[in-house]
C-alpha cells in the first residue's frame, strides 16, 4: 500500500565546503542499487512517471529543486513533495506514480532496484488497478 512508500531520511555530511550525501545498499535503503538514472531539463508543466511496476524498488531523491510525486495503491492516493537532496522517497513495488510540479531546474535522481525492462510496466491504469484486485 502507500504506507509502505517511505520517507527516508538520509545522511547529511556539511561543513562550510558545502554538503555530501551517501547512500548505501541495503543500509539507509532497503534493496541493492543495480541502476541509476535522473530527470532534467524538464519544461514546464510537464509530467513524468504516470506508471507501475510488477517488480522494481525505487527510491527518487530531488538533488535539485522539487517536484511532487503523488502515490496511489489502488485505493488510496497520497502526494509526497521532494524537495531536499539528503531525502529520499522509497517506493516499492505496484504503486502507481506521477511525477508533477518541477520547479524550473529540478533534477531527480532515481535509484533502481533491478535493469530497465519495458515489461516490467504497467502503463495502464486500468490493467494496474485488475492487478491489484487479483484479477
Ligand atoms: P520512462 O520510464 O517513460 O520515463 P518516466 O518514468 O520518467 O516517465 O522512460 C522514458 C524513456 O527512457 C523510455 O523510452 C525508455 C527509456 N529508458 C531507458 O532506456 N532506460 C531506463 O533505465 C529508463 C528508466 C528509461
Amino acid at each position: 500500500t502507500i504506507y509502505d512508500c517511505k520517507l527516508i531520511e538520509l545522511p547529511r555530511f556539511y561543513d562550510r565546503r558545502g554538503s555530501l550525501t551517501p547512500i548505501y545498499n541495503q543500509d539507509h535503503i532497503p534493496f541493492d542499487i543495480v541502476r541509476t538514472y535522473y530527470l532534467y531539463d524538464i519544461p514546464g508543466g510537464k509530467k513524468r512517471g504516470g506508471h507501475a511496476h510488477k517488480n522494481l524498488q525505487q527510491l527518487y531523491v530531488s538533488v535539485m529543486g522539487a517536484f511532487d510525486v503523488t502515490l496511489d495503491d489502488g485505493k488510496e492516493k497520497k502526494t509526497v513533495r521532494l524537495d531536499r537532496a539528503y531525502k529520499g522517497l522509497y517506493i516499492p513495488k505496484l504503486i502507481w506514480r506521477d511525477l508533477h510540479n518541477f520547479s524550473s531546474g529540478a533534477n531527480c535522481l532515481v535509484l533502481a532496484s533491478l535493469l530497465y525492462d519495458e515489461y516490467e510496466y504497467i502503463r495502464d491504469y486500468d490493467q494496474f488497478l485488475g492487478l491489484k484486485r487479483g484479477a
